[in-house]
This record gives C-alpha cells, sequence and structure tokens, in this order.
C-alpha cells in the first residue's frame, strides 16, 4: 500500500495533541501542550476554560508538529482528530480545526475514538505487541479489561463499576492535600511510603469476574485520615501522609494486577497491553514486570510520554482506520461512545 501521512488531533480533554504519523516510517512528530497549570488553581478541569485554551493551542502546535517532522501540510494524506468520548466543547475545538484543514486541503478525516487511541498507543513501543492480547485500560476516565483480537475487533470482560483508577487516585490526593493533577503526585508520595504501616480493602478482589470497583477504596482513605488525624491531634506529618499513599498505591495495583492476572488465564492470551495514564504509575509496572516474568507472559506499555493524552495515539489510530476516511464537511462530536461499539477493521 502507498504510504500514508495522517495528522492526528486530539483535544478530548485538558491536553492539545498534534503528531504526524506515517505508514512505513512510523511517528515523525508529536507536540502536546497539557492545561495542568491553568486548571490547578481550582482543583479540576474546568470544561469552558480547556475548549478555549485548544482554541489558542491547537494551530501553533500544528505548525511546530509540522516543523519538527520537516513537513508542510501539502505533504498529508489524511487528518484524525478525537470525535469522543471527552468533553462536548474541547473535542469541538479538535473536530472543527481538523476538518477545517481537510476541507481547505481536500483531504480525508478519520474520526477517531480516544480510548481506541489509547488501546493501540503501546503499538508506537518498540518492539509492538502483536494481536490478539488481553488490555488494560486504566486512565482517568476509564478502567476496563478488554480483549483485542485486532483493531476494532474489542470485546469488554471488565470494567470499574464506579470511580476510573486514575480518578481514584486523584480523588485520594486531593483529600491528603496534594495539588491537581493528584495521580502523579501522590505516587511520588507513595515511593517514600511504608507498605507494611497501613492496610487498606482490595474491593472486588474475589468476585470472581473482572470488575473493579474504587469508590470504597477512597473512603477508606478518608476514615484513615481522620482516624489518623485524631491521633496526632492535627495535621498528618510528612511520613503518615507518604505511608497511606503507599497503602492506597498497594492496594489499587494489587487488583489491577490480579484482575489482569485472571483475564490472562481465561482468555488464554499471552500478551497484556497496558494504556492509559495511569500506565504510567512505576509500582504498577513494576508488580507486572514481575508477573510476567514469573508467569511467562509479555507486557507492552506504551512509551511513557505516549501513556496520558497526546496527539501520536490519535494518528496511530487514525492510520490503522484509514478505511474510514470521509471527505471532511459537516462533522459531529460524540462526548459518549462505548468503545466495544466500534466495528472491528477486515483483515
Ligand atoms: O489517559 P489520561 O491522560 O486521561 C484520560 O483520558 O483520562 O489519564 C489521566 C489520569 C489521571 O487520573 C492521572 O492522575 C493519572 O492518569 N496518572 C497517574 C500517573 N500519571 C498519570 N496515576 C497514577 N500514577 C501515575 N504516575
Ligand atoms: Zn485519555
Amino acid at each position: 500500500m502507498m504510504t500514508m501521512r495522517v495528522l492526528g488531533i486530539e483535544s478530548s480533554c485538558d491536553e492539545t495533541g498534534v503528531a504526524v504519523y506515517d505508514t512505513e516510517a512510523g511517528l515523525l512528530a508529536h507536540a502536546l501542550h497539557t492545561q495542568m497549570a491553568m486548571h490547578a488553581e481550582y482543583g479540576g478541569v474546568v470544561p469552558e476554560l480547556a475548549s478555549r485554551d485548544h482554541i489558542r493551542r491547537v494551530v501553533p502546535l500544528t505548525r511546530e508538529c509540522l516543523k519538527t517532522a520537516g513537513l508542510t501540510l501539502a505533504d498529508l494524506d489524511a487528518i484524525a482528530y478525537t470525535q469522543g468520548p471527552g468533553l462536548g466543547g474541547a473535542l469541538l475545538v479538535g473536530a472543527a480545526v481538523a476538518n477545517g484543514l481537510a476541507f481547505g486541503l481536500n483531504l480525508p478525516v478519520i474520526p477517531v475514538h480516544h480510548l481506541e487511541g489509547h488501546l493501540l498507543s503501546p503499538m508506537l513501543a518498540n518492539p509492538a505487541p502483536e494481536f490478539p492480547f488481553v488490555a488494560l485500560l486504566v486512565s482517568g476516565g476509564h478502567t476496563q479489561l478488554m480483549a483485542v483480537r485486532g483493531v476494532g475487533d474489542y470485546d469488554t470482560l471488565g470494567e470499574t463499576l464506579d470511580d476510573a483508577a486514575g480518578e481514584a487516585f486523584d480523588k485520594t490526593a486531593k483529600l491528603l492535600g496534594l495539588p491537581y493533577p493528584g495521580g502523579p503526585e501522590l505516587s511520588r508520595l507513595a515511593e517514600q511510603g511504608d507498605p507494611a504501616r497501613f492496610t487498606l480493602p482490595r474491593p472486588m478482589l474475589r468476585s470472581g469476574d473482572f470488575d473493579m470497583s474504587f469508590s470504597g477504596l477512597k473512603t477508606a482513605v478518608l476514615t484513615l485520615v481522620r482516624q489518623q488525624e485524631a491521633a496526632c491531634g492535627g495535621a498528618l506529618d510528612h511520613t503518615t501522609r507518604a505511608d497511606i499513599c503507599r497503602a492506597f498505591q498497594e492496594a489499587i495495583v494489587e487488583v489491577l494486577v490480579s484482575k489482569s492476572l485472571a483475564a490472562l488465564k481465561a482468555t488464554g492470551m499471552q500478551r497484556l497491553v497496558i494504556a492509559g495514564g495511569v500506565g504510567a504509575n512505576r509500582q504498577l509496572r513494576a508488580a507486572l514486570d514481575h508477573a510476567a516474568h514469573r508467569r511467562r507472559f509479555a507486557v507492552y506499555y506504551p512509551p511513557l510520554s505516549l501513556c496520558t493524552d497526546n496527539g501520536a495515539m490519535i494518528a496511530y489510530a487514525g492510520a490503522a482506520r484509514l478505511t474510514l476516511a470521509t471527505p471532511a464537511g459537516a462533522f459531529s462530536v460524540r462526548p459518549r461512545w462505548p468503545l466495544a461499539s466500534l466495528e472491528a477493521v477486515a483483515r
């Protein structure tokens, strides 16, 4: 097949990402702007501010990305963008820019499912996994175990019944008074903590299925914090906070690892792929590597920089779905969009 160069635009939440993926040469460049600092003073993402910032960033980032790749707009063959799920207004920015560019350049557009982007992001690692594999998708909004047999051929094995893993990290961090975004901050503190001092519950560890639940864990942390505050008669010291972070991380990692192992066993698959922001967590990676070594399965991660939201995964997923390319024109976004509803790509 002819080489295709796909520009990918991500704007579903608080990161503006632009990338160019070449079906022969691989990822040529990617540029990213994170709005983290802007949302930090509100303790969470403010949708309207997110949309406005995407508008400011997307064109300069596109220029920067093309420059890094040594390309001009004329070198592109298709434009992929995140159609959903995500924040409606934020999605509209990427969708409008992608369709506008494509209309002007007479190129096709490819609407991409954000989670499919995450799911396929380990394909940008070297070595990339082969199909089929079990995917553990752990982001701020989603926590799912999927059986993946090909592009678009996804079965949900299990998912969280309440909070997503990343959400649990963020909410727990917030109640420990850690700065936004809490996940990476909490995990840094956890690394200094003593795993033996506190034990928190492992929700649904033995539920016999692949579903998970993390909202009870957050409540258990709250109870523990109150107990400790009462015991010392004031604010928690650094060591106690680190020990609580460690206990939380131990619990969440054990549940994620144990459910992933059960999914491998049930499907008979020998490859596990981790995707989404929580995939950046070092303790999770260490525990999975350890299990993979013992049980002789292979585990794949996206490169660290591509774990959280980025344009590269959207450009890649777009290139994997060239069959969905349509002429630019009227467009829509899909703030809610179940991953398992996607159509498989013919193989
Ligand atoms: O995939 P992502 O960038 O955005 C969504 O699509 O949701 O994931 C962001 C989530 C946040 O909840 C963040 O706290 C979490 O990933 N996260 C981490 C780490 N880095 C990011 N959680 C735990 N440990 C980390 N190192
Ligand atoms: Zn994401």
